[in-house]
């Protein structure tokens, strides 16, 4: 795992969004995982920026969201499927037939996760797989004692995810309590992960998954199960890290490795 620690939420943004871009450019047909919540919007806006200012071009790229409520329909302002319009596909030239997203309505959600993990496959596998993190350790809606080997299923919602997503809803009653979300399994399929994170609310849950033992009930750490993973955290989310000062060392003193190769 590549820890970048950045000054802010705006640089952890724009180091994000540029990790993403140079993947985009490397690979036009780039299969791209997205993420929803207040984390990945400066990312979201960043890349958005890159295509109108520097042509990023997203005609030949296909997306996968992570997740969606069980119940909203796509144009619910709640939805992930109105999120991701609002923040990027309306931005950007991607062709929206490329945009998969779970359907939170829809009539037989088994069979729904059942066709969604085949579209994955029918792509060739995810490329570039980005990420938030909850505050109980979960990614995409991974709940604590999700299996590492799960796929794309309908998932309980823990207590902590419940009163977190309550800020978006007017009443308790309306927050939903079930979710569609790609599996532990699914995500590390993915050939490159990026996480982000930040603010000090992260700062505990960045220190067990980067540096904690690896466990289910922290889905999060599954992560140090996979061979390419970048994390961009601000100060705040990092300040819980003990080994800050490597990390930091590796990042800076990257350009050493050739020099030792031609010594
Ligand atoms: C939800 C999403 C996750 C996201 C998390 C954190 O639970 N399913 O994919 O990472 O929220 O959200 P935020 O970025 O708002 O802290």
């Amino acid at each position: 795992m590549e820890i970048t620690i950045t000054s802010n939420y705006d640089e952890m943004s724009r180091v994000s969004a540029q990790i993403i871009a140079q993947e985009i450019q490397r690979k036009h047909d780039l299969v791209l995982g997205l993420a929803t919540g207040d984390t990945p919007i400066g990312t979201y806006k960043e890349l958005v920026k890159i295509h109108k200012e520097e042509g990023l071009d997203f005609s030949k790229v296909k997306s996968f969201n992570l997740d969606e409520y069980l119940g909203l329909a796509p144009l619910h302002k709640n939805s992930y499927n109105y999120f991701m319009w609002e923040n990027l596909v309306k931005h950007i030239n991607i062709n929206p037939e490329n945009v998969y997203i779970p359907q939170g309505k829809i009539k037989d959600p088994e069979q729904f996760c059942t066709w969604y993990e085949a579209q994955i496959k029918k792509v060739g596998g995810i490329d570039l797989q980005i990420l938030g993190i909850g505050a109980d350790g979960h990614i995409a809606f991974n709940e604590p004692g999700s299996s590492f080997a799960s796929r794309t299923r309908i998932k309980a919602l823990y207590k902590q995810t419940i009163e977190d997503n309550a800020r978006f809803f007017d009443k308790m009653e309306n927050v939903p309590r079930f979710a569609i979300t790609m599996g532990i399994g699914t995500i590390l399929e993915a050939k490159k992960i990026l996480l982000i994170a930040n603010g000090k609310k992260k700062a505990d849950v960045c220190a067990k998954f980067i540096e904690g033992p690896v466990t289910s009930q922290l889905t999060a750490t599954a992560l140090q199960l996979h061979s390419y993973v970048n994390i961009v955290l601000d100060k705040d989310a990092a300040s819980k890290l003990k080994r800050t000062e490597y990390y930091n060392w590796v990042r800076d003193n990257k350009h050493l490795i050739q020099k030792e190769v031609g010594r």
